[in-house]
């Protein structure tokens, strides 16, 4: 059988290394996948420079418009990202009754009920396996390994940079923008690392995790965000004492509602700093790396790491999602692997729940006057509202008081689950205290058991 033909839209650190892995084992993903997968179009501005790389029998163009409608063209890789000209691409692509591959987590975490409507439409198949959590096969895992299972919840690691820089502040006790720029030096972090510090590249693969995991429309809109600019080194350290480590996690949960508490049903989904106890082994996943936890009800608890970002890893998804095309593009679309795990006329309209109605545990730090009756003005507050209190830190003072400035000194505090908008209250009523002399620090705490 011929090899099977891919048009390739943007060759930049993915693409090249999804062209020389494809080539260097070329014969054991020819006999993995029961045919050749060739290369056989590149569309990049650079042509020059994409040439360079692909050499003298791969076509180059500059125009994408003329690989996606190549009638030899079975699958187009888009590699361009973001949602500007790669949504208008990928759609054409799809209308032009090409299958795609692709990395773009922003463009189907905003954009996927579109594209992947018009895909039903059109009977091709639009694979992501790269868009979240780069060489880690998750969405393989949670679309087929695991789909016996009612899925629990899922927490990840998921952003590579922001993780680096929660290591060094860690290691080294360096604030937030030191490390960020140490960052940007070895070239983890991106020139604009706004998407990543703000959370919002986790909130992206959370949204594609969570729509696979519950069999609901993505909703990147409906995600809590909340990055890592806020984060002290003070923090880090007590959570330290404390046996616990800060990560940056996409969490998306499955909750049941309980009218007696008046919790109801639907799907936590959210990205923030979260502190999570020290023995746990995704507290231990350092440097760049990426882990995802998914806890199943029939496996229990499934842990996923490797590398979410870099060329030939990524590559390595990119090749698998070619690889499964090339399987099953004979099979009729009825028994393909939906493109969100569940059929499309089986989706749920489970809602996204507001962050007020998420329930968590958390860590409080209060900068305080050290004077009698602020810790039971606070622990009352908590107790007032319900909020049962797990573990509790005061140093002695540490500014030492004078005629005009009194001592101040930080209590940290740990909470047992409660609902956040119960400790939206709280907090707002322990800020009203006078003792209480700066924002109150709050971050979330899961347990992950
Ligand atoms: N910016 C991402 C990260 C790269 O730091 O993990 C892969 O999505």
């Amino acid at each position: 059988m011929n090899p099977i033909q891919v048009g390739l839209m943007g060759i930049g650190v993915v693409g090249s290394g999804t062209f020389n892995v494809l080539k260097r084992n070329q014969e054991e993903i020819k006999r993995r996948a029961g045919r050749g997968i060739e290369i056989t179009m590149v569309a990049d501005l650079d042509v020059a420079r994409a040439r360079s790389l692909v050499g003298p029998n791969v076509k180059v163009v500059s125009d994408a418009r003329a690989l996606i409608t190549h009638p030899e063209i079975d699958i187009v890789i888009e590699l361009i990202g973001g949602c500007g000209i790669a949504k208008t691409l990928v759609l054409e692509a799809i209308a032009a009754g090409k299958h795609l591959v692709t990395a773009n987590k922003a463009l189907l975490a905003v954009h996927g009920t579109e594209i992947f409507a018009a895909a039903s439409n059109q009977g091709v198949m639009v694979a992501f396996e790269a868009a979240v959590a780069g060489g880690i096969p998750i969405i393989k895992a949670l679309r087929e390994g695991l789909t016996a299972n009612r899925i629990q919840w899922i927490a990840g690691i998921i952003n590579g940079t922001t993780n680096f820089i929660l290591s060094e502040m860690r290691d080294k006790g360096l604030g937030f923008d030191v490390v960020l720029k140490e960052a940007q030096r070895l070239g983890y972090a991106e020139a604009d690392p706004t998407f990543d510090i703000e959370g919002v590249d986790a909130a992206h693969k959370a949204t594609l995790m969570s729509a696979i995991a519950f069999g609901i429309p993505v909703q990147f809109d409906k995600a809590y965000v909340e990055g890592i600019t806020q984060l002290g080194a003070s923090d880090i350290q007590y959570a330290q004492q404390l046996g616990y480590r800060i990560k940056l996690l996409g969490i998306t949960k499955r909750r049941f509602g309980d009218l007696t508490k008046g919790t109801v049903d639907g799907v936590e989904l959210r990205v923030h700093p979260c502190l999570i106890p020290s023995r746990r082994l995704i507290a231990n996943v350092e440097g760049a790396m990426n882990a995802v936890m998914v806890q199943g009800d029939a496996v229990g608890t499934t842990l996923y790491y490797g590398k979410g970002a870099g060329s030939e890893p990524t590559a390595s998804a990119v090749i698998a999602d070619l690889v499964d095309i090339t399987r099953l593009h004979t099979a009729d679309a009825a028994h393909r692997v939906p493109h969100l795990a569940f059929q499309p006329n089986a989706m749920s309209d489970l809602p996204i729940l507001p962050m007020s109605a998420v329930i968590t545990s958390y860590y409080l730090r209060l900068r305080v006057v050290d004077e009698t009756g602020v810790l039971a003005k606070v622990t009352s507050i908590l107790a007032q509202s319900n909020i049962s209190i797990d573990a509790m830190l005061q140093r002695e003072a540490d500014e030492v008081g004078s005629e005009n400035q009194p001592a101040q000194t930080d209590l940290v505090i740990l909470t047992h689950d409660c609902v956040e908008s119960c400790m939206n209250a709280a907090i707002a009523r322990m800020q009203a205290l006078p003792s209480v002399l700066q924002t109150i620090v709050r971050i979330r705490k899961e347990d992950l058991a």
